[in-house]
């Protein structure tokens, strides 16, 4: 029995909807989670930077003791999970995989389309993790720059970007995709508008789920917290603590309670 808590991070607030998955499924578990708040968002910085970046929080979570570092960001894990998982000495588990295995599950033609950020899908990491696990698949991506500053705003299903939704996701719809992963974590948030535009016969796949069965098959019976266990959700961001809080609530709900700040 291990009780020390579960890690997870992202470059901001999104990385909450994958901790709501892990939450739910895990809920004698404790948790901290790193917002890098104040260097979000990863999407359109170089490659290099993003590597830097996770590397600095992995250092930050190994020194509270996490026993398993979830890294909830497609970003992040488009382009530095390797490098974390060689310099990791507990296991790390990114969210691209577990998408990858959903959208498998789901599919019925094999075309899967995959939408992120400039950075995951610039990054090729869909296609060479996909060619590996479900060769069968072929994938057709589109980066959707503009969903995120949406989402933050609050705004997911106005006329705005309904239209930019129309624009971004034109060539998934020729593809003839019945499958869609929304690699990122703040697409969840827009499967309405999403959903709306790709029409009812794709299904919308998020990692948020496949990820935490992931972790939870990783921590056998003997890594999971003894019964009795208080679990504790600790959150800590890099930015403004008050942002934290507002976008904290409507990403993750209310066990977003008190939030500490982080100075790099
Ligand atoms: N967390 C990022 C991702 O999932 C989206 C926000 C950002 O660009 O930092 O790719």
């Amino acid at each position: 029995m291990d009780a020390r808590p579960i890690g997870v991070f992202d470059s901001g607030v999104g990385g909450l909807t994958v901790m709501r998955s892990l939450i739910d499924l895990l809920p004698g578990e404790s948790f901290v989670y790193f917002g890098d708040t104040a260097r979000t968002p990863y999407g359109p910085k170089p490659a290099g930077d993003v590597v830097k970046f996770t590397i600095e929080i992995a250092e930050l979570l190994s020194a509270r003791d996490v026993k398993v570092m979830v890294d909830a960001c497609n970003t992040s894990t488009a382009v530095a999970l390797d490098t974390l998982v060689e310099r990791c000495e507990i296991p790390v588990i990114g969210v691209i995989e577990p998408g990858i295995r959903a959208a498998r599950r789901a599919t019925r033609s094999g075309r899967v389309g995959v939408v992120g950020t400039v950075g995951t899908i610039d990054s090729g990491a869909y296609e060479r993790i996909a060619a590996d696990i479900a060769p069968e698949l072929e994938l057709v991506s589109a980066a959707c720059p503009g969903f995120v500053e949406f989402v933050e705003a609050g705004d997911t299903d106005s006329h705005q970007v309904h239209v930019l939704a129309t624009r971004l996701l034109a060539p998934l719809i020729t593809a003839d995709v019945d499958t869609l992963v929304l690699g990122c974590t703040h697409y969840p948030l827009l499967a309405r508008t999403i959903g709306d535009v790709m029409g009812p016969h794709v299904v919308l796949v998020s990692s948020a789920d496949e990820t935490a069965f992931a972790v939870r098959d990783l921590l056998d019976a003997e890594q999971r917290a003894p019964v009795g266990h208080v679990p504790t959700h600790d959150f800590l961001t890099s930015g403004s603590t008050d942002r934290f809080a507002e976008l904290g609530a409507r990403f993750l709900g209310p066990e977003v309670a008190s939030v500490q700040g982080w100075q790099w």
